[in-house]
Parts: C-alpha cells; structure tokens; sequence
C-alpha cells in the first residue's frame, strides 16, 4: 500500500514537471522576441533564420553576415535607411511594405542576433 501510494505521487509529480515545461514551451512561442516574425517571413530567405546569410541565396549574392562588425558598426539609422530602401539589383526595398517602427523594430532584431551571437561565442 505504501509503495503503491508513493508511486502514484511519483507519477503526480512527473506529470507536474511536464505540464510546466509544456507552458513555459508555449510562452516562448507566443512571445517572440519582437520583429522575429517579420525578419523570419521578409528576411530569412536571404540573410538566414540568424542573419548570418548561410542560404542559397545568401551564398549566391555573398550577402554580409548581419551580426558582423562591418554592418553592426553602422547606425540605427544607417542600418534602417538599408533596409527602407534595399540595394538595387540586391535586395528589394521594404519601406513601401513596413512603415518606420516596423523598421527600427527590425533594426533593433538584428542588434539582438549580434548580441546572442556574442554571447554564444561567435565573432
Ligand atoms: C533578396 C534577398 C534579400 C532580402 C529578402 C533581404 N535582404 Fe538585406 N541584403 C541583401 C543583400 C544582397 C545585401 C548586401 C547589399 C550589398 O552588399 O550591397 C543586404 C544588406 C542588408 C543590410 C545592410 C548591410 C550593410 O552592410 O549595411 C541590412 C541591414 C539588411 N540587408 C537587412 C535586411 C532586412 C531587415 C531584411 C528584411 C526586411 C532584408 N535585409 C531582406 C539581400 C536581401
């Protein structure tokens, strides 16, 4: 009695640790970092889920790892004109699609991408 009782609360408390792991999955995906959807959906075919460019793409135009020095050292307001109005024949301009917050919210996206990159240990 006593070891079947102490089993069911064994099982109580895994099914307790998995329930929590399963809501704070769900956390994370409903909160994405902001501007993560937008760079995934206009951006990620060239530069890459994290901006590093290892696409077909990417390779084919030699697009700039984002997270670089060379582009990070740019400003905000650099690096959002960039992306208003593209490079012709390279990249398409998006400030017809996005309007100014969408824009520095990607700006902003990218300066997160360097960031995480560095705390991973990348250049
Ligand atoms: C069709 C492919 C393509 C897409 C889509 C694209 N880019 Fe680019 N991007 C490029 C290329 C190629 C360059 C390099 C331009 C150059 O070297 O002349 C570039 C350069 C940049 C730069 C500037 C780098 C620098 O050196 O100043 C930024 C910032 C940037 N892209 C952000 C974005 C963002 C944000 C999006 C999505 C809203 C996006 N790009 C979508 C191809 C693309």
């Amino acid at each position: 009695m006593k070891i079947s009782l102490s089993r069911k609360a064994s099982v109580l408390v895994l099914l307790f640790v998995f329930a929590v792991s399963l809501t704070s999955t769900a956390r994370a995906e409903q909160n994405p970092a902001p501007g993560q959807a937008a760079f995934k959906s206009s951006c990620s075919l060239c530069h890459g889920p994290d901006g590093a460019g290892h696409t077909p793409t990417g390779k084919s135009l030699q697009i700039p790892d984002l997270r670089s020095a060379d582009v990070q050292k740019h400003t905000d307001d650099e690096m959002a004109d960039s992306i208003s109005k593209g490079r012709p024949g390279r990249m398409p301009a998006f400030g017809t699609k996005m309007n100014n917050e969408q824009i520095q919210t990607l700006v902003k996206y990218i300066r997160m991408l360097a960031q995480d990159n560095k705390a991973a240990g990348g250049r």
